[in-house]
């Protein structure tokens, strides 16, 4: 009796899981549609990758730092753009053939940290935050909770100083990739 009224929730219910499954079929190739559009947007600067900065034979003999720009080429999907600056190290001599380097970035707030030659040290303007030439904390009452971010190095081919370059996040005491 109530033979026609199953066939049409059956039809119904068929059409339902169609459109369903149709559905979720359709969500892997959007999303990853979507992935590629906006990958190139992402992709922004030179965090964590080795950029050359300078050369040893600029830096002072006495081990005073000098500062360098990190340029870097930005490429993605539409566009390659040399020499585009991502950030700025200070580079001095550890030794005939080692290097230290430090971001510039003041590791309290932000700010860009100032070498200061008559005191043969670094002081932060915003704050006053001072750190001593190997980037440490050198007065207690500096309101950074950690000294300077000393970034890894490379002497490639006798001359080149090569920076791992990498922002921190500011206000940690703990060294945290930013
Ligand atoms: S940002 Fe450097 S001391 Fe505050």
């Amino acid at each position: 009796m109530d033979e026609p009224q199953n066939e049409g929730r059956r039809d119904f219910l068929k059409k339902a899981c169609a459109v369903c499954i149709g559905g979720a079929t359709m969500v892997p190739p959007i999303g990853a549609g979507v992935a590629v559009l906006l990958d190139p947007l992402r992709r922004k600067s030179a965090q964590g990758e080795f950029v050359q900065v300078g050369f040893v034979s600029a830096l002072p003999e006495n081990g005073a730092p000098r500062k360098f720009n990190v340029l870097t080429t930005r490429e993605d999907a539409w566009n390659k753009m040399k020499n585009v600056p991502v950030g700025a190290v200070y580079v001095r001599r550890t030794g005939p053939q080692t290097v230290q380097a430090l971001n510039v970035v003041c590791p309290h707030a932000g700010c860009f940290v100032d070498y200061v030659q008559e005191r043969n040290s670094y002081l932060c303007p915003c704050h006053n935050s001072t750190f001593a030439l190997d980037g440490r904390i050198n007065d207690p009452k500096s309101p950074a909770a950690r000294g300077m971010d000393e970034l890894e190095t490379q002497i490639r081919n006798g001359n080149e100083v090569w920076v791992k370059f990498q922002n921190f996040r500011a206000g940690e005491a703990a060294k945290l990739p930013a």
